[in-house]
């Protein structure tokens, strides 16, 4: 029988999986994440805020980043996002998330927005999605999560959503 997944918070241990899992998910190997992020962005964001990450038998197969907004201060794509939506003084930054492929459609990315929520309760999330990415629009359309703004960047246009923990 196929073992349960684990959702719990990321550690300096999932860092190399997590790149991994990123690097298999840029435009370069054919996915659909959005910017490249360094591993020293991952480990900023593990001491600054919840990093979430799933596993099942020990292999990471999910992973969702939060982030202050100063930590995108360098990445043009979320510059351009909070210059269509800045949100609440304290709102942080939603992503990025990524689902192993084979994975994908079984409730993890839901699983991981749950966890994320109970660890920052009552504070607001931004996030942007490429227009054209059914897949995570749907996915993060049943979480309840709605659209605020919409910007273009690189003439590819994008929407912004936002929630409330
Ligand atoms: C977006 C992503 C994180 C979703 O992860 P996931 O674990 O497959 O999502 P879930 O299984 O939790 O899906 C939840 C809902 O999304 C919808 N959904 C998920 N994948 C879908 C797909 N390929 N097509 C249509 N709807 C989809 C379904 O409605 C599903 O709910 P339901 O099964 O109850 O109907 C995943 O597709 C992924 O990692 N994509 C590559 C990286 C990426 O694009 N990240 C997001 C950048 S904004």
């Amino acid at each position: 029988m196929e073992e349960p997944c684990d959702t719990r918070l990321a550690a300096g241990h999932d860092l190399d999986a997590i790149l991994d899992l990123q690097e298999r998910n840029l435009p370069t190997s054919g996915g659909t994440l959005s910017a490249r992020l360094s591993r020293e962005w991952f480990e900023t964001a593990l001491a600054a805020m919840p990093v979430i990450a799933t596993t099942r038998a020990g292999r990471l197969v999910g992973y969702l980043a939060s982030a202050p907004v100063a930590a995108f201060a360098e990445v043009a794509v979320v510059q351009a996002m909070l210059e269509a939506y800045r949100g609440a003084s304290d709102a942080y930054v939603y992503g990025p998330i990524c689902v192993d492929e084979i994975e994908r459609g079984r409730g993890i990315a839901i699983s991981m927005f749950a966890l994320l929520k109970v660890r920052l309760p009552g504070r607001e999330g931004i996030l942007f999605i490429r227009c054209d990415n059914t897949a995570s629009l749907r996915a993060h359309a049943r979480m309840g999560i709605h659209e605020v703004a919409k910007f273009d960047h690189n003439d590819v246009q994008y929407v912004v959503l936002s929630y409330v923990g």
